[in-house]
């Protein structure tokens, strides 16, 4: 096994720091770019989360939404193009004028920036419903053209991408993302084998955190983009939030994480 995989059952969250880049520093830059990746490791965040699809040729790519209307100067469906056509898009100028060169990323690419920047990432798998095996398979072949340094936890909401992911790269950790923590979170974990579970902010309840890191299983929630509130969520044990701001969250995160 190369050395850059995870060996069966490592657990990411055992050295995961408090704070993860949402989308990359996406407060600050057009999410999911290269200049969204560059500014969360400037703001010495160690650690991003982006979402990644696959073109209609199967590349795999990080974007959010299912098509490109909000993020790019394009319009449709990611699913309907090609890397080539997407390529042509400006990815950065919805933002502000000053990102217009950013170009939607490559798996690839971003593997390549991450190693680059020692960025360790979780990928949030956003499959078109009904494709979920597809992205799967094309994020294994950007993992094969570019072997990855550092940590990479796989995650989704959607049951069949992390079914595909355990099938296609079992050496990646999983975690299970919900909006509301279901009653039956862990029997939902276990069907998928995931090590985590990553909510949603607005379900936050602290009696129910406090009950799910009893039984040693960890948690993270986006998004957060407040040191207040992301205070509180570490004191009740959550191991880690997505944040849009890294800056604003990660001094008193190291701080933290000193006591
Ligand atoms: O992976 C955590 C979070 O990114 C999930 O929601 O919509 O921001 O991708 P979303
Ligand atoms: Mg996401």
């Amino acid at each position: 096994m190369p050395l850059h995989m995870p060996v069966h059952g490592y657990s990411p969250y055992t050295n995961m720091p408090k704070v993860i880049a949402h989308r990359g520093a996406s407060g600050h830059a057009p999410e999911n770019t290269a200049a969204a990746l560059q500014t969360a490791s400037k703001m010495r965040a160690t650690w991003v989360e982006v979402d990644i699809t696959v073109t209609s040729d199967g590349v795999a790519v990080v974007f959010h939404d299912s098509d490109v209307n909000r993020c790019t100067n394009g319009r449709g469906l990611v699913i309907k193009q090609t890397l080539a056509e997407l390529k042509t898009l400006d990815a950065g100028s919805w933002y502000s004028p000053f990102h217009s060169d950013e170009k939607i990323l490559t798996m690839m690419e971003l593997l390549t920036l991450a190693n680059q920047l020692d960025l360790n990432i979780n990928m949030e798998i956003k499959p078109t419903i009904g494709r979920e095996t597809e992205t799967v398979w094309a994020m294994k072949q950007a993992l094969r053209s570019v072997p990855f340094d550092n940590t990479l936890l796989l995650s989704s909401f959607n049951y069949r991408a992390l079914m595909a992911a355990k099938e296609f790269l079992p050496e990646y950790p999983r975690a299970l993302n919900v909006e509301a923590i279901p009653r039956d979170w862990a029997a939902r974990m276990d069907d998928v084998g995931a090590t985590g579970l990553h909510f949603a902010l607005d379900f936050f309840d602290r009696k129910a955190v406090e009950e799910i890191i009893e039984t040693g299983t960890p948690l993270a929630c986006f998004t957060v983009n407040d040191l207040e509130t992301a205070q509180r969520l570490w004191a009740a044990g959550v191991t880690a939030v997505f944040t849009d701001y890294p800056d604003r969250l990660l001094l008193d995160a190291r701080r933290v994480e000193h006591h």
